[in-house]
């Protein structure tokens, strides 16, 4: 029995009570302390890893009763032992449906207090347990939604580049739109969590040209404008092919990365700060790295054109706040 070294608290304003409980349990390896008061109890068990207290349901001052619930919402884990006069037996069952776990009667029989002290510290015990397995596995499927996820994203990384691959005039463009529009949210502090979104965003903001007709897309002269409505459907398109894996967030910057800032874009039906801002962001990122490749119909422009075309665009088709942080971050690529 020796070996058992959990702390226990007694608090019983009777000093021979407290001394009689102190000497047996001791003697059954356990560590002891006392508090005569509920306060001295409440202190005790602040400062001191306590795992089970035997508390009497009569005190001068705060009563056992009425210091239970404050034990057990600050201390959940608490073992909690009700010692009471078997006059008081009703109180007692009350109090085991307040979340005590067992009680000992007064006088005691010694032998009983140290069963119902095992049996309180064995299915404490077994709870910490099945809260620790509960963590254990929480944090699993955690880590393994992360992997899957970690493998999703690189299958649609491959899908891309597959996709780029196949068009002499976009290969690498959502890997570049990508790196553009991670360094405008960390110019604008985005937190982690929409950086993670805005990177799927990009990555996959064109995702719905695979249903575009590959002949329009490559066409070398002007297109007409069912064409160019047709070749505009890749973003409602985008939008519908990734919205069953990822959040309606992402789907919604695919959907709207086209939007013009003042709402003069293609059958747009929100503009200014309803376009949600990873698309607002997308859209900046996006025509600069068209506009600084070739194309079928135009050869590329020089970069500072690029800023300028973007500069003169700025309130019109794009947000201007995000301009003003595209500029720094040009300005900072530059230096
Ligand atoms: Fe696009």
């Amino acid at each position: 029995m020796l070996e058992q070294q959990e702390t226990l608290l007694i608090v019983d304003d009777e000093p021979g009570i407290r001394n009689l409980l102190h000497q047996k349990l001791s003697r059954e390896g356990y560590r002891c302390q006392e508090a005569e008061t509920a306060e001295q109890a409440l202190n005790k068990l602040a400062i001191s890893p306590i795992a089970l207290v035997i508390l009497d349901i009569k005190m001068p001052g705060k009563s056992g009763i009425e210091l239970l619930p404050e034990i057990k919402s600050a201390y959940p884990d608490m073992a909690v032992i009700m010692a009471t006069a078997i006059i008081d037996i009703n109180v007692a069952v009350e109090c085991l449906k307040q979340g005590a776990d067992d009680y000992i009667c007064k006088p005691f029989n010694l032998e009983e207090v140290s069963l119902a002290v095992q049996r309180a510290l064995e299915k404490r015990r077994l709870q910490l347990e099945v809260r620790e397995y509960q963590q254990f596995l929480e944090e699993k499927v955690e880590e393994q939604m992360g992997e899957m996820k970690k493998l999703f994203l690189g299958a649609i990384e491959a899908l891309v580049s597959a996709l780029e691959a196949k068009d002499k005039y976009t290969g690498g463009h959502s890997r570049r739109v990508t790196e553009i529009a991670l360094a405008l949210g960390n110019e604008l502090s985005l937190s982690a969590k929409d950086m993670e979104d805005l990177r799927w965003g990009s990555l996959l903001h064109d995702i719905g040209k695979i249903a575009i007709d590959q002949v329009i897309q490559n066409k070398p002269g002007k297109l007409t404008r069912e064409e160019y409505e047709h070749i505009m459907t890749h973003a409602s398109v985008g939008a519908h092919i990734v919205k069953p894996v990822v959040n309606g967030k992402i789907s919604e910057m695919i959907e709207h990365h086209h939007d013009h800032y003042d709402g003069s874009g293609l059958h747009q039906v929100i503009a200014g700060s309803d376009i949600p801002l990873g698309a607002r962001i997308i859209a900046i990122a996006d025509a600069f790295d068209a506009m600084t490749s070739d194309r079928p119909y135009r050869s590329a422009m020089s970069i500072s054109e690029a800023i300028d075309e973007i500069k003169r665009c700025a309130g019109t088709q794009f947000d201007p706040d995000i301009v003003t942080a595209f500029l720094k971050t040009a300005e900072t690529a530059r230096t």
